[in-house]
């Protein structure tokens, strides 16, 4: 092994992203099943501080504890030492040290606003970091950047989107150079100023931990009767939304990333078994928004991630109106009246 660190600390903050082209189904390792393109938010994070020091053979000290806002998490626990694990035949200096991380969010976790994709990508930085102590890993920023989004990758795979500001894409697509299925980039093209100042309000319906996780939700997409149809769509949604994103098209955004919405769980309601993330009151947001729209035009349209929340997108240039309305209309469907003013994000911070 090369040069052996003493004990040290690093610590990132990084936000969560909200997918408009869904990634739904994988291929081993952590491969998608079709590209995808997000937004990185500002407002939703994790914050995470790694501590490692030399595994000592006698205290036999476990390899990780993990403390979720200040108490002993044991599930996420297995979850990291499980994937840490994962990276030993790549890195086997990393089997040299133990690791405590300290974790906490701006968010609640397991509601569908994707707390994976903050977290791992959080932790793919401080691991990206940790490694990149030891002689014949990069320290360059591109390089470690695209190494800390692999690394979150292999952890959970939307977060290898939240490394980066803006929109990002990840996932082979032949028509758009220097993408890869390996780790994500920023979209390689100006986009227009209508989408520069978005803004994401999230409606949290509910904030109940999810019954169907995404990861089994991934799984259920082999064998599924839709899937080659799916992965094609996919595949045509991204060129139709990248160039919407390019010419400032705000109703043909609308078009693709409401239907990917719906298409996601329109997927879940048709695998075997099937299964229902939606709630009464993410219809009746739905059914407000789009009402809403038509009667004064006004661009605004929703996603949804793996959950009943809405992130409701529209550009900051209509702030005032739509947070009146809001809080006239739409905080009534809402779980003790919760929503999140969030915006699209300048990415990742170093903390430590
Ligand atoms: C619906 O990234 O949470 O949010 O790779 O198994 O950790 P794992 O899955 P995860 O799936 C996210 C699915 C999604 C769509 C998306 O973010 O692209």
């Amino acid at each position: 092994m090369q040069n052996k660190l003493a004990a040290g600390k690093i610590a990132w903050r990084s936000p969560s992203n909200i997918a408009l082209i869904k990634y739904w189904g994988k291929l081993p390792v952590q491969i998608p099943a079709n590209p995808s393109l997000s937004m990185t938010l500002s407002r939703a994070y994790t914050e995470m501080t790694l501590e490692f020091q030399p595994k000592d053979e006698k205290s036999g000290f476990p390899l990780l504890e993990f403390m979720f806002e200040g108490h002993k998490q044991e599930k996420f626990e297995k979850k990291i030492a499980l994937y840490i694990q994962s990276l030993f035949t790549e890195f086997p200096f990393l089997d040299d040290y133990s690791y405590k991380i300290s974790s906490s969010n701006t968010f609640p976790h397991s509601t569908g606003i994707a707390s994976s994709a903050s977290s791992m990508s959080a932790l793919g930085l401080c691991l990206a970091e940790f490694l990149s102590c030891f002689s014949g890993i990069s320290k360059k920023k591109e390089p470690f950047i695209q190494e800390a989004s692999r690394l979150s990758r292999l952890a959970s795979g939307s977060a290898c989107r939240s490394v980066y500001s803006g929109y990002v894409i990840w996932g082979h697509v032949p028509q758009i150079a220097g993408t890869s299925d390996e780790y994500a980039i920023p979209v390689p093209f100006k986009i227009n100023p209508i989408f520069r100042e978005m803004r994401d309000a999230i409606l949290v319906v509910s904030s109940k931990e999810k019954e169907v996780s995404s990861r089994a939700g991934h799984s259920l997409m082999e064998g599924h009767p839709y899937a080659g149809p799916r992965y094609e769509m996919a595949m045509a949604n991204m060129l139709d939304l990248s160039d919407a994103l390019k010419s400032g098209d705000f109703d043909k955004f609308t078009r693709i990333t409401e239907s990917e919405a719906l298409n996601l769980h329109a997927l879940m309601m048709s695998s075997h078994p099937s299964y229902l993330l939606f709630e009464p009151n993410t219809l009746n947001i739905v059914n407000a928004i789009w009402k809403f729209r038509k009667a004064t035009s006004i661009p605004v349209c929703f996603t949804l991630d793996a959950g009943p929340n809405v992130h409701m997108l529209y550009p900051a240039t209509n702030e005032i109106t739509i947070r009146k309305w809001i809080g006239e209309e739409l905080v009534k469907f809402c779980e003790n009246d919760k929503w999140i003013d969030d915006r699209i994000g300048t990415g990742p911070e170093k903390l430590l």
